[in-house]
């Protein structure tokens, strides 16, 4: 690997990056034997911009990003693109998409948008098409197939039955614990655009997924959650080596289930406790989920932060850049065949979840 990328370099000098990628010259060369197709990416997610009212937004939002876009700017070597993994806006309105659309204008280089349902369910989507233009796309990278999916669909008669008004089920879908939110889905349609997009590409192409919502059940009180998770990860199956990147949860989470990894984004806004602090209800956490205790309520960015995914070998190895300074690294091991902690904490030394002192 060293002897087209010096990793160390990068991750010195993207220190200051907020959550970047560096795909994987050992298997672009395996696929193209073109060092100079090596490349990186940055993945921002979740600033939830949030109206107040006339030009007043909520501060520490505006913050979260406006510092992940200026990290981003100075990331050398340079991504050749920025991935934004949505929930830009915090109720979907106009004033929120546009403040978050002006600050995210301010990246060099080409940016692409994931949808988050706080982006979604005022107007379905309809203001937030016209600034960032599809839902649901691939485009192809130096080799590598990318795959956008709009993760936050529900049932029609949810979505268009069920709430006297289009700010009603926005506040509903909003809610983390609201018992009238909706399992998310991709859903048929676009499953089916899915299967023939990957009909077209070669088995060995390395895939990377984006989408909002985790592509796996992690809990579904929470709508850590995909309805149809198993349906789009059989569509993915087949290929050799895929990487699913997802936001919405708002903390680290790193799961494997046959050839696809899946790792989360924390968010610039603010993080979310691990669900298992909420004993009472159904959870399915994967088993590898680094743990995590709530955040510190006088730090507005505890928990949150930026990572480096190297997903070299065809499983991501991230390495977690927290802002108290102390890195820590999350990466597959073959001897074990699961992703392990670099900080593991036995369950018995753990400071139990949503102790704070
Ligand atoms: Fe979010
Ligand atoms: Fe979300």
């Amino acid at each position: 690997m060293s002897q087209t990328f010096d990793r160390r370099t990068f991750l010195r000098n993207a220190a200051l990056g907020v959550s970047a990628s560096t795909l994987p010259f050992t298997l672009v060369e395996l696929a193209f034997a073109k060092p100079e197709d090596t490349f990186t990416f940055a993945y921002i997610s979740d600033s939830h911009i949030q109206h107040i009212k006339g030009t007043q937004f909520v501060r520490n939002w505006d913050r979260g990003l406006i510092r992940a876009v200026a990290e981003t700017n100075l990331l050398t070597p340079k991504p050749d693109f920025v991935m934004f993994g949505g929930d830009l806006a915090q109720l979907g309105n106009k004033p929120e998409l546009d403040h978050g659309a002006e600050m995210l204008s301010k990246l060099k280089g080409k940016v692409y948008h994931v949808m988050g349902e706080h982006d979604y369910y005022l107007d379905l989507g309809e203001y937030w098409s016209k600034l960032f233009g599809p839902q649901y796309y691939s485009f192809n990278h130096k080799g590598v197939h990318f795959i956008v999916l709009n993760s936050i669909l529900t049932y029609d008669d949810w979505t268009f039955n069920r709430w006297p008004s289009p700010e009603q089920r926005m506040l509903e879908m909003a809610g983390l614990d609201n018992p009238n939110g909706s399992p998310f889905m991709v859903g048929d349609k676009q499953r089916e655009w899915l299967r023939k997009d990957l009909a077209k590409v070669k088995k060995s192409t390395p895939i990377v997924v984006f989408s909002h919502s985790p592509l796996q059940k992690i809990y579904k009180g929470w709508n850590f959650w995909t309805e149809d998770a198993e349906q789009v990860q059989a569509l993915l199956a087949p290929f050799d080596k895929v990487t699913v990147f997802y936001g919405h949860v708002h903390q680290i989470q790193y799961n494997q289930i046959g050839n696809i990894s899946f790792t989360s984004a924390m968010a610039t806004a603010w993080p979310w406790p691990y669900p298992q602090s909420y004993a009472q209800a159904e959870q399915l956490l994967p088993k590898l989920t680094v743990q995590m205790n709530r955040a510190d309520p006088f730090f507005e960015r505890d928990a949150t932060g930026w990572q480096l995914i190297d997903i070299h070998s065809g499983r991501s190895r991230v390495n977690f850049n927290l802002y108290n300074n102390k890195g820590r690294t999350v990466a597959f091991d073959e001897k074990t065949g699961t992703p392990v902690d670099s900080a593991y904490q036995a369950p018995e030394s753990r400071t139990p979840p949503q102790a704070h002192f």
